[in-house]
Protein backbone atom coordinates (compact mmCIF):
# COMPACT_ATOMS: atom_id res chain seq x y z
CA UNK A 1 0.00 0.00 0.00
CA UNK A 2 1.33 3.28 -1.16
CA UNK A 3 1.18 5.41 2.69
CA UNK A 4 -0.58 9.53 2.11
CA UNK A 5 1.75 11.92 0.91
CA UNK A 6 2.48 15.03 3.08
CA UNK A 7 2.06 18.14 0.87
CA UNK A 8 5.05 19.99 0.85
CA UNK A 9 3.40 22.79 1.96
CA UNK A 10 2.82 20.92 5.14
CA UNK A 11 6.13 19.80 5.14
CA UNK A 12 6.95 23.02 7.80
CA UNK A 13 4.04 22.48 10.62
CA UNK A 14 4.65 18.37 10.26
CA UNK A 15 8.60 18.62 11.03
CA UNK A 16 8.27 22.05 13.52
CA UNK A 17 5.99 19.63 15.52
CA UNK A 18 8.72 16.84 15.48
CA UNK A 19 12.05 19.09 16.55
CA UNK A 20 10.20 20.40 19.42
CA UNK A 21 9.73 16.66 20.65
CA UNK A 22 13.77 16.38 20.40
CA UNK A 23 16.54 18.04 23.03
CA UNK A 24 19.04 18.26 20.35
CA UNK A 25 17.42 20.29 17.68
CA UNK A 26 15.12 23.71 17.98
CA UNK A 27 14.29 24.87 14.60
CA UNK A 28 13.75 23.31 11.34
CA UNK A 29 14.36 25.34 7.95
CA UNK A 30 12.26 23.43 4.91
CA UNK A 31 13.78 24.31 1.07
CA UNK A 32 11.26 23.24 -1.94
CA UNK A 33 14.42 22.98 -3.70
CA UNK A 34 18.26 23.59 -2.95
CA UNK A 35 22.00 22.47 -4.88
CA UNK A 36 22.89 20.93 -1.35
CA UNK A 37 21.35 21.31 2.18
CA UNK A 38 25.08 21.49 3.12
CA UNK A 39 25.65 24.57 1.17
CA UNK A 40 22.48 25.74 1.69
CA UNK A 41 22.90 26.10 5.61
CA UNK A 42 26.03 28.04 5.15
CA UNK A 43 24.61 30.51 3.14
CA UNK A 44 21.85 30.77 5.79
CA UNK A 45 24.49 31.33 8.75
CA UNK A 46 22.12 28.11 10.06
CA UNK A 47 23.18 28.25 13.96
CA UNK A 48 23.60 24.91 16.42
CA UNK A 49 20.31 23.47 16.83
CA UNK A 50 19.09 23.94 13.44
CA UNK A 51 17.50 21.60 10.99
CA UNK A 52 17.80 22.49 7.21
CA UNK A 53 15.66 19.90 5.05
CA UNK A 54 14.92 20.07 1.15
CA UNK A 55 12.07 18.61 -0.69
CA UNK A 56 14.72 17.98 -3.25
CA UNK A 57 18.39 18.44 -3.69
CA UNK A 58 20.34 18.70 -7.13
CA UNK A 59 23.50 19.28 -6.31
CA UNK A 60 24.34 16.98 -3.29
CA UNK A 61 27.77 15.84 -2.21
CA UNK A 62 29.10 12.93 -0.30
CA UNK A 63 32.64 12.34 1.02
CA UNK A 64 35.61 12.00 -0.67
CA UNK A 65 34.21 14.59 -2.91
CA UNK A 66 32.00 12.29 -4.88
CA UNK A 67 28.15 13.41 -5.61
CA UNK A 68 25.23 12.62 -3.98
CA UNK A 69 22.59 11.68 -6.27
CA UNK A 70 19.36 14.06 -7.14
CA UNK A 71 16.87 13.04 -3.93
CA UNK A 72 13.76 13.90 -7.20
CA UNK A 73 11.13 13.79 -4.98
CA UNK A 74 11.63 10.30 -3.50
CA UNK A 75 14.94 10.56 -1.25
CA UNK A 76 15.64 12.69 1.93
CA UNK A 77 18.30 15.36 2.21
CA UNK A 78 18.71 16.58 5.71
CA UNK A 79 21.62 18.87 7.16
CA UNK A 80 22.10 19.17 11.07
CA UNK A 81 24.07 21.77 12.77
CA UNK A 82 25.53 20.60 16.46
CA UNK A 83 28.21 22.08 18.05
CA UNK A 84 30.79 19.80 18.52
CA UNK A 85 34.78 19.09 19.15
CA UNK A 86 34.66 15.13 19.22
CA UNK A 87 34.41 14.51 15.45
CA UNK A 88 34.69 10.54 16.57
CA UNK A 89 31.76 10.77 18.98
CA UNK A 90 29.80 12.50 16.30
CA UNK A 91 31.34 10.48 13.43
CA UNK A 92 29.72 7.68 15.88
CA UNK A 93 25.89 9.40 16.65
CA UNK A 94 25.41 10.48 13.06
CA UNK A 95 25.80 7.06 11.49
CA UNK A 96 23.86 5.35 14.51
CA UNK A 97 21.44 7.95 14.09
CA UNK A 98 20.88 7.32 10.57
CA UNK A 99 20.86 3.96 11.38
CA UNK A 100 18.64 3.49 13.89
CA UNK A 101 15.95 5.79 11.84
CA UNK A 102 15.81 3.21 9.49
CA UNK A 103 15.90 0.43 11.81
CA UNK A 104 12.57 1.93 12.38
CA UNK A 105 11.46 2.55 9.91
CA UNK A 106 11.84 -1.13 8.41
CA UNK A 107 11.52 -3.21 11.28
CA UNK A 108 14.89 -4.91 10.97
CA UNK A 109 18.59 -3.81 11.86
CA UNK A 110 20.85 -2.99 9.23
CA UNK A 111 24.71 -2.32 9.08
CA UNK A 112 27.25 0.35 9.08
CA UNK A 113 30.13 -0.19 6.59
CA UNK A 114 33.53 1.90 8.19
CA UNK A 115 33.11 5.05 8.64
CA UNK A 116 29.36 5.62 8.44
CA UNK A 117 27.71 4.32 5.31
CA UNK A 118 24.70 2.57 5.99
CA UNK A 119 23.63 -0.71 4.10
CA UNK A 120 21.60 -3.33 3.79
CA UNK A 121 22.10 -7.09 1.99
CA UNK A 122 25.51 -5.64 0.55
CA UNK A 123 23.97 -1.92 -0.56
CA UNK A 124 24.55 1.45 0.29
CA UNK A 125 20.54 2.72 1.60
CA UNK A 126 22.06 5.87 3.56
CA UNK A 127 25.25 7.96 3.43
CA UNK A 128 26.84 10.89 6.06
CA UNK A 129 28.73 13.68 5.36
CA UNK A 130 30.30 15.52 8.19
CA UNK A 131 31.58 18.74 7.41
CA UNK A 132 33.59 21.21 10.47
CA UNK A 133 33.50 24.89 11.11
CA UNK A 134 35.61 25.39 14.28
CA UNK A 135 33.13 24.29 16.71
CA UNK A 136 30.15 23.83 14.47
CA UNK A 137 29.80 20.71 12.67
CA UNK A 138 27.00 20.72 9.57
CA UNK A 139 26.32 16.72 9.40
CA UNK A 140 24.43 15.82 6.25
CA UNK A 141 22.14 12.83 5.80
CA UNK A 142 20.91 11.22 2.52
CA UNK A 143 18.21 8.09 3.15
CA UNK A 144 16.78 6.54 -0.05
CA UNK A 145 13.41 6.24 0.13
CA UNK A 146 11.27 5.92 -2.41
CA UNK A 147 13.31 5.06 -5.48
CA UNK A 148 12.21 1.95 -7.20
CA UNK A 149 15.34 0.68 -8.67
CA UNK A 150 18.95 3.11 -9.71
CA UNK A 151 20.24 3.55 -12.73
CA UNK A 152 23.86 3.57 -14.67
CA UNK A 153 26.67 3.22 -11.95
CA UNK A 154 24.79 2.92 -8.66
CA UNK A 155 22.39 -0.11 -10.12
CA UNK A 156 23.61 -3.03 -7.97
CA UNK A 157 25.17 -0.91 -5.20
CA UNK A 158 22.14 1.15 -3.52
CA UNK A 159 19.13 0.19 -2.19
CA UNK A 160 16.38 2.14 -0.86
CA UNK A 161 13.67 1.86 1.71
CA UNK A 162 10.91 0.98 -1.00
CA UNK A 163 13.14 -1.29 -2.61
CA UNK A 164 13.65 -3.53 0.78
CA UNK A 165 9.38 -3.46 1.08
CA UNK A 166 8.69 -0.75 3.03
CA UNK A 167 6.57 2.50 1.20
CA UNK A 168 6.55 5.65 3.50
CA UNK A 169 6.08 9.08 3.08
CA UNK A 170 9.87 10.85 3.57
CA UNK A 171 8.10 13.24 6.49
CA UNK A 172 7.83 10.37 8.28
CA UNK A 173 11.87 8.99 7.45
CA UNK A 174 12.94 12.62 8.76
CA UNK A 175 10.89 12.41 11.80
CA UNK A 176 12.71 9.05 12.17
CA UNK A 177 16.26 10.66 12.01
CA UNK A 178 15.57 13.55 13.62
CA UNK A 179 14.09 12.18 16.81
CA UNK A 180 16.69 9.25 16.63
CA UNK A 181 20.12 11.26 15.66
CA UNK A 182 18.59 13.76 18.91
CA UNK A 183 19.45 10.36 21.08
CA UNK A 184 22.32 9.02 19.70
CA UNK A 185 23.99 12.44 20.07
CA UNK A 186 23.01 12.21 24.20
CA UNK A 187 24.50 8.22 24.68
CA UNK A 188 27.28 8.08 26.90
CA UNK A 189 30.53 6.95 24.91
CA UNK A 190 30.29 3.29 25.77
CA UNK A 191 26.68 2.40 24.53
CA UNK A 192 27.72 4.59 21.07
CA UNK A 193 31.33 2.14 20.69
CA UNK A 194 28.72 -1.03 21.86
CA UNK A 195 26.09 -0.05 19.49
CA UNK A 196 28.31 0.83 16.15
CA UNK A 197 30.34 -2.17 16.95
CA UNK A 198 27.24 -4.41 16.56
CA UNK A 199 26.57 -2.83 13.36
CA UNK A 200 29.91 -3.23 12.28
CA UNK A 201 30.72 -4.91 8.47
CA UNK A 202 34.45 -4.21 8.66
CA UNK A 203 34.25 -6.40 11.84
CA UNK A 204 36.26 -9.91 10.98
CA UNK A 205 37.34 -9.14 7.87
CA UNK A 206 40.61 -9.55 6.68
CA UNK A 207 41.94 -5.97 5.19
CA UNK A 208 44.51 -3.73 4.43
CA UNK A 209 43.92 -0.31 5.87
CA UNK A 210 45.66 3.09 5.13
CA UNK A 211 46.60 4.96 8.80
CA UNK A 212 48.19 7.94 8.38
CA UNK A 213 51.10 7.12 5.82
CA UNK A 214 50.82 3.39 7.42
CA UNK A 215 49.51 0.42 5.49
CA UNK A 216 48.37 -2.53 7.66
CA UNK A 217 46.91 -6.05 6.93
CA UNK A 218 45.51 -8.20 9.19
CA UNK A 219 42.13 -8.90 10.77
CA UNK A 220 39.88 -6.25 12.15
CA UNK A 221 38.69 -7.95 15.63
CA UNK A 222 37.08 -5.15 17.15
CA UNK A 223 35.67 -1.51 15.54
CA UNK A 224 35.56 1.37 18.53
CA UNK A 225 34.87 4.36 16.33
CA UNK A 226 35.81 6.79 19.60
CA UNK A 227 39.04 4.92 19.87
CA UNK A 228 40.13 2.94 16.57
CA UNK A 229 40.06 -0.43 14.67
CA UNK A 230 42.34 -3.23 16.54
CA UNK A 231 44.02 -5.03 13.87
CA UNK A 232 45.91 -8.55 14.92
CA UNK A 233 48.29 -8.62 12.05
CA UNK A 234 51.43 -11.37 11.30
CA UNK A 235 53.40 -9.29 13.54
CA UNK A 236 50.94 -9.06 16.42
CA UNK A 237 47.73 -6.99 17.53
CA UNK A 238 47.81 -3.17 16.75
CA UNK A 239 45.23 -0.45 17.48
CA UNK A 240 44.80 2.29 14.68
CA UNK A 241 43.10 5.47 15.56
CA UNK A 242 40.10 5.76 14.17
CA UNK A 243 40.29 9.59 12.89
CA UNK A 244 42.96 8.48 10.08
CA UNK A 245 42.06 4.97 9.28
CA UNK A 246 40.49 3.85 5.85
CA UNK A 247 39.88 0.85 4.03
CA UNK A 248 42.34 0.24 1.07
CA UNK A 249 40.63 -3.16 -0.05
CA UNK A 250 39.39 -6.35 1.75
CA UNK A 251 41.18 -9.27 1.64
CA UNK A 252 38.34 -11.97 2.89
CA UNK A 253 35.57 -10.30 2.00
CA UNK A 254 32.65 -9.93 4.09
CA UNK A 255 29.59 -11.32 1.64
CA UNK A 256 27.79 -8.31 2.66
CA UNK A 257 30.23 -5.66 1.95
CA UNK A 258 30.66 -4.83 -1.53
CA UNK A 259 32.37 -1.51 -1.27
CA UNK A 260 35.77 -0.07 -0.43
CA UNK A 261 36.91 3.80 -0.13
C1 LIG B 1 28.29 9.79 1.38
O1 LIG B 1 27.72 8.69 1.39
O2 LIG B 1 29.37 9.94 0.78
C2 LIG B 1 27.66 10.93 2.10
C3 LIG B 1 26.38 11.38 1.45
C4 LIG B 1 25.75 12.55 2.16
C5 LIG B 1 24.56 13.09 1.40
C6 LIG B 1 23.83 14.12 2.21
S1 LIG B 1 22.26 14.51 1.52
C7 LIG B 1 22.12 15.84 2.64
C8 LIG B 1 23.47 16.50 2.72
N1 LIG B 1 23.66 17.45 1.65
C9 LIG B 1 24.64 17.10 0.83
O3 LIG B 1 25.03 17.77 -0.16
N2 LIG B 1 25.18 15.94 1.22
C10 LIG B 1 24.54 15.43 2.41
Amino acid sequence: MIPPVVPIEDWPQRLEDAVALTRQFERVIVLQETDSTQDAAKRLHAAAGTVVVAARQTAGRGRLGRPWADTLDVGVACSFLVSSRNSERLAAASALGAAIAVERVLGSRVSIKWPNDVYVNGRKLAGVLIEQSGPLACVGIGINVNQGHFEGELAGRATSLAMLGSRVDRVEVIVALMCSFSDTLEWANDRLAKEYDSRCLLKGCDAELRSGPSIVRGRVERVNPLEGLEVLTQSGRVCLPAANTTVNSLISPNPAYDEVD
